[in-house]
């Protein structure tokens, strides 16, 4: 799909159809005479999402408008934006059109506004049918636009941020829609090695030999019971000049299948499991951005990839670990592998010279208990961190609540045998499973999201399609862009 601009008046955009946004309340002046039928009949109401298209509207040179409802104007944030954008280019794509103008103008022809909806109409596009051999039924839309007439001139970059950050979260997408039998831990690898290749990121993988040298005990443990091998994925990027010491570093759980291991998984519903490496995925994604967009701080992400199996050479609950930071874990019950993983990544990461962490992993089941499908689980222990990620998550329009993090939890982690167990019980699970990764974070500023709630869609959105979700990676850009220190 082409993204681009058009300056033309709102009435010149030619195309098989003109986006118009549609606000609650009293009509726009300028539709009063070609539309006043349709105001009036009440079939427009301008509330959010709603669609109705108009043919041959007077005084319009496109075939067709589309009067994608907005709600109150008053209320449209970037975020909004974002999704009328997605669902308007969905309502069309549905309908075989396949040149789209969207147009905006005031106060919504500005940067933000310019790149939501480039975003928007880019993540709304997205369909994980990469394996139907069928093509028939499937849809091309061949041109979005976006109609700025009397917007400043330097819209186009604010189109281009969108089209890269956008691109960057389908490829998130693409990765995690990826079945296990293609994507093993080794697949992962050479898709983040390749994405490095096209846009100028170093890219390392150290391999089992290396792990065992460095003492990643806790990462191997899980990779054990499967006949693929592990890798741990690092890839970086240096701004040409930093303007800070920070450097951040991106950790993302990349559990390319989790069976949970001898403590294994009911099979009703298992097949989704293939999504257990979204934390991973949103940090490759995130990478492919930043390399374009290049922001003013030193950005490391370190991926850890393991398939998590039953084999016979499988750890075993009760077996203990010996972590690289040192300290030794009693592994209770072998679904828990994220945090094992995780633990080794993160001192790792420490280890590369990061002075920030953020880590995303597909973590708990307690984590959807609690927040349901709706909000990222975010966890740490630094204030400044904290906000300024909550931040950048309200401005990427990415959904995400503070959960608390309290010692008292940490008595759940106690091991009779070594020095924590991997579990915690039902109670709190998600709290305490950011409770076991604080203790490899240890004195570094760092936040933890968990994602299992937000990372795959079981249904589709008026804006997004059914399956990955790609989340975290619009915050995660964001985050790095504006980064404070
Ligand atoms: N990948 C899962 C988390 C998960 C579970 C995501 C269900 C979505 C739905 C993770 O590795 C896991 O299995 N966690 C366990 C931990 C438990 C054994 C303490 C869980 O949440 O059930
Ligand atoms: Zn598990
Ligand atoms: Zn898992």
């Amino acid at each position: 799909m082409n993204v681009s601009l058009d300056r033309r008046s709102m009435e010149a955009l030619e195309g098989d159809v003109l986006v118009v946004l549609a606000f609650e309340g009293k009509p726009d002046e300028r539709f009063k005479e070609s539309l006043s039928e349709a105001y009036a009949s009440g079939e427009v109401s301008g509330k959010i999402y709603e669609m109705t298209v108009v043919h041959r509207a007077p005084g319009f040179k496109a075939k067709r408008l589309l009067l994608a409802g907005a709600g109150p104007r008053e209320n449209l944030t970037p975020a909004e934006l974002r999704r009328i954008s997605g669902a308007a280019l969905r309502h069309a794509k549905l309908k075989s059109l396949r040149n789209i103008t969207l147009f905006l103008d005031g106060e919504f022809a500005k940067d933000p506004f310019v790149t939501a909806a480039a975003e928007g109409a880019i993540l709304g596009d997205y369909e994980p049918d990469r394996y139907k051999t069928e093509k028939k039924d499937v849809k091309v839309v061949d041109s979005f636009t976006v109609g700025v007439a009397g917007g400043e001139p330097g819209l186009n970059k604010a189109l281009e941020r969108g089209r890269i950050i956008a691109e960057s979260q389908n490829l998130t997408r693409d990765l995690v829609s990826e079945p296990a039998n293609q994507l093993t831990p080794l697949a992962l690898a050479e898709k983040a090695r390749l994405m490095a290749g096209e846009t100028g990121l170093d890219c390392e993988v150290l391999d089992r030999e290396r792990m065992k040298q460095l003492g990643m005990g806790s990462l191997l443990g899980v990779a054990q019971g499967s006949a693929e091998p592990p890798a741990l994925i690092v890839l970086r990027y240096k701004p040409r000049a930093a303007k800070t010491s920070a450097h951040l570093g991106y950790v993302g759980k990349g559990v390319t299948f989790d069976t949970g291991g001898i403590s294994i998984k009911p099979a009703d519903g298992m097949e989704k499991m293939k999504y257990d490496m979204a934390g991973g995925a949103a940090m490759i994604g995130t990478m492919r951005a930043l390399a374009q967009l290049r922001p003013p701080i030193p950005v490391t992400a370190i991926i850890p990839a393991v398939e998590n199996m039953p084999g016979s050479r499988a750890q075993r609950p009760g077996d203990i670990v010996t972590t690289l930071s040192g300290k030794t874990i009693e592994v209770i019950n072998t679904d828990a592998e994220g945090r094992l993983i995780l633990a080794d990544a993160l001192t790792y990461a420490k280890r590369l010279g990061c002075t920030h962490l953020v880590d995303a992993a597909t973590l708990t089941g307690s984590i959807v208990v609690a927040l349901g499908f709706i909000n990222v689980g975010v966890f740490g222990t630094d204030d400044g961190l904290m906000n300024q990620l909550l931040e950048a998550s309200r401005f990427a329009g990415e959904k995400m609540w503070r959960m608390p993090l309290d010692d008292d939890y940490r008595e759940q982690l106690k091991s009779a045998f070594a020095d924590m167990t991997n579990v915690g019980g039902r109670p709190g699970g998600a709290i305490t499973a950011a409770m076991f990764l604080r203790e490899f974070a240890d004195k570094t500023p760092w936040a933890h999201l968990d994602i299992a709630g937000t990372a795959w869609l079981d249904d589709a959105k008026p804006f997004m399609s059914k399956g990955p979700s790609g989340v975290g990676v619009r915050t995660f850009v964001e985050l790095a862009m504006s980064w404070q220190e």
